[in-house]
């Protein structure tokens, strides 16, 4: 099938360069046919919202190791996961986590719904954890936005429109440049490429698979990308 030329170059870095995540299911085993966890999947998302990866990593085990599944943690006090989320911050999340689990115990017999539209019904599932899950999990061709891609296709495209305003049009774009074929590995590279590359400040361009064509390169100054709205 054919693929944007920005997906399969991209895929091409991410074989090489992908991080090496505990919630992840890499390339080789990927192509093997090996699937991400679907609860794995979500819970890593929910706490990448608005923390690192770093600070993210031992969470994400102590959860396992204490809830090893979505039904475990439906049952699971809400005393005992909001002690084991202390530390993480934003604690709402963790309330709309143990409802989430509950929801997918109760209303879909302890297994996620496998499409984007069906995952953004559950409680506390927005469209970035939906798309996330659909893409990753289920490989549904989903746009996944977050601020990473954000910085990536404003650079990419020198989207001179300010934040928050441009992020319908970055969504298009990226739903453009998703792939058919490893719609969540795409995700992943470019939220791997936001990370490790092209980061705010002193992006390393160029190692970059998209230094040739990315228009803030070229024309302007990526760190000059994404322009946000004056406060
Ligand atoms: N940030 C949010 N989700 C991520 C993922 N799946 N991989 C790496 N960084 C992320």
């Amino acid at each position: 099938t054919t693929q944007p030329p920005e997906a399969a170059r991209l895929l091409a870095w991410y074989d090489r360069h992908h991080r090496d995540l505990p919630w992840r299911v890499s390339p080789p085993m990927r192509a093997r046919g090996i699937k991400a966890d679907p609860y794995h999947v979500w819970l890593s998302e929910v706490m990448l919202q608005q923390t690192t990866v770093t600070a993210v990593k031992p969470y994400f085990a102590k959860f396992l190791a204490l809830w090893p599944t979505v039904s475990d943690l439906a049952a699971a006090p809400t005393e005992a996961v909001m002690a084991a989320w202390a530390g993480l911050g934003y604690y709402a999340r963790a309330r709309n986590l143990k409802k989430c689990a509950e929801a997918v115990d109760r209303d879909h017999g302890g297994r996620f719904p496998e499409t984007e539209a069906a995952l953004k019904s559950l409680p506390g599932i927005g469209d970035y954890t939906a798309a996330a899950v659909a893409a990753i999990a289920f490989d549904e061709q989903a746009a996944v936005m977050d601020g990473n891609v954000e910085r990536v296709i404003s650079r990419y495209y020198a989207i001179s429109e300010p934040l928050p305003g441009s992020k319908p049009a970055m969504k298009a774009k990226v739903a453009a440049l998703t792939p058919a074929e490893r719609p969540g590995d795409f995700a992943q590279a470019m939220m791997d490429l936001g990370a490790t590359i092209c980061t705010p400040k002193r992006p390393a361009c160029a190692l970059c698979p998209f230094r040739a064509e990315c228009r803030a390169l070229g024309e302007s100054d990526p760190e000059l990308f994404p322009v946000k709205a004056a406060k």
